[in-house]
């Protein structure tokens, strides 16, 4: 484990199982449907990549950049830093994301796909935060959730501090002398 970790929270073997139960439900949910599944860099990098080899029908992948963290806080604010190339109009579209923490990025898509003509929108989301004012949070839900993690910063398989861990197999707590 590396020495920065203060625990494993989820290991490499139970994000497989949970992600190819996710990528079966989604399989009969979406065959047929031709559905625009997108990323959301950097974070959910690691995670679409292992669920849409999970998914047995037709779809397209995309890519978009947002940008919202310094370090540990959320700056507060939504940046588009990567728009995707396909066209929204008439499609289905399955947002992949790594974290809903306050629920702000995803709301900020969500409202900004909604006026781009999209026939339906949702959200994957690997991780939901377990945050004690969840309700009054950004109001947002997802509508596939792969685990739900207690409210502490979390690192590995895509989510990074400062750029840093997105490599770690595992998600895993960083010690705090790391981030203070
Ligand atoms: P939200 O807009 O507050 O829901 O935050 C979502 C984004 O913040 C995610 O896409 C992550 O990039 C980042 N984020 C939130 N919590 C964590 C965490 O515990 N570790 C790493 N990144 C996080
Ligand atoms: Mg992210």
């Amino acid at each position: 484990m590396n020495s920065d970790i203060k625990k494993i929270l989820i290991d490499e073997n139970t994000l497989k199982e949970r992600i190819r139960e996710l990528g079966g439900i989604l399989t009969q949910e979406y065959k047929d449907r031709n559905p625009i599944v997108l990323c959301v860099l950097k974070g959910a990098f690691i995670f679409m990549a292992d669920l849409v080899k999970e998914m047995d029908c037709p779809l397209q992948i995309d890519f978009m950049a947002v940008s919202s963290y310094n370090g540990t806080h959320t700056s507060g604010e939504v940046k588009i830093v990567k728009d995707l190339d396909a066209s929204l109009e008439g499609r289905d579209i399955l947002i992949v994301e790594d974290i809903l923490d306050t629920g702000l990025t995803l709301s900020f898509l969500k409202k900004s796909f909604e006026h781009r003509g999209a026939r339906s929108i949702r959200i994957c989301t690997l991780l939901l935060k377990d945050r004690a004012d969840r309700e009054s949070c950004n109001f947002v839900t997802a509508d596939y959730v792969g685990f739900t993690v207690p409210d502490e910063f979390v690192v590995g398989y895509g989510l990074d501090y400062n750029e840093r861990y997105r490599n770690l197999p595992y998600i895993g707590v960083l010690k705090e002398e790391v981030y203070s």
